[in-house]
């Protein structure tokens, strides 16, 4: 049967446009764009829910946009966050339907891999028990790999999101095997009880060869449809992205 894919819009690059002018100038009153009328704009064009991640540097959003984000928006928030005690405290305050746990490196332009699972039981262990304990679901960036996989499911998560990535940026042979092991990697998940979320590099152009995944429900997409709003507008992109969206057979 047919189900509809869910569609996460990670809003971070608005922010890194706000970021690039007023990160040094905080208290100018003219500061744009703003991030939650963004939010409301994906909102209203038929996003599910709102993506946000909260970098120990800070180099995008910030505190208070997690806060703001979380009090006016309908639908839900994900938050997006590498597993520091830090950013864990203001994850427990702010209270955001999903968290999805991200490997973070200072020095990366964006997320690079998944999240190293097996090679952190007992940190992730801890700081999962501590967000479910706070009814917020927990997510982990995965490659898709099947030792990562299981070993969430071990650790009692409610989701992976199945790094996209490397798919995005394959071709030819390469792109085919990126594309299996997702495959694999969305019935394993499913098998052992977990939600398929997808993301990372995710178009227009290439999402319908996504559909191949089992089991999908939602994917988290930013930057496409960042980027191309600034020539269609935020809500016709991701008008455009549900339209590519459609036909998952599931
Ligand atoms: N999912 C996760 C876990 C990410 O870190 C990112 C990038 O911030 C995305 C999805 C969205 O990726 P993109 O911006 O390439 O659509």
């Amino acid at each position: 049967m047919a189900s509809k894919l869910k569609l996460g819009v990670n809003i971070d690059h608005v922010a890194t446009l706000r970021q690039a002018r007023y990160a040094l100038m905080p208290q100018s009153t003219q500061i744009e764009p703003n991030l939650l009328l963004a939010a409301q704009a994906a909102e209203e064009a038929g996003a599910d829910s709102i993506t946000v991640h909260l970098r120990e540097d800070r180099r995008h959003i910030v505190d208070s946009d997690v806060f703001l984000v979380r009090e006016h928006i309908r639908t839900k928030l994900n938050l997006e966050m590498g597993n520091t005690p830090e950013i864990l405290a203001i994850a427990l305050q702010a209270s955001p339907d999903f968290v999805c746990l991200v490997p973070e490196h200072r020095a990366e332009i964006t997320t690079e891999g998944g999240l190293d699972v097996t090679g952190n039981m007992d940190a992730l262990a801890d700081t999962i028990e501590q967000l479910q304990s706070a009814s917020i679901l927990v997510s982990m960036f995965v490659d898709p790999d099947l030792k990562q996989i299981a070993a969430s499911a071990e650790l009692g998560a409610d989701m992976v999101e199945l790094h996209t990535g490397a798919f995005a940026g394959a071709e030819g042979a390469d792109r085919t095997a990126e594309l299996d092991r997702l495959v694999a990697a969305g019935a394993a998940a499913h098998e052992a009880g977990l939600q398929v979320n997808a993301g990372h590099g995710i178009t227009t152009a290439n999402v319908s060869e996504l559909f191949a995944i089992p089991h999908l429900v939602e994917l988290n997409i930013g930057h496409h449809i960042v980027s191309r709003a600034i020539f269609i507008g935020l809500e016709q992109a991701v008008k455009e992205m549900i339209a590519a969206m459609d036909g998952y057979a599931g």
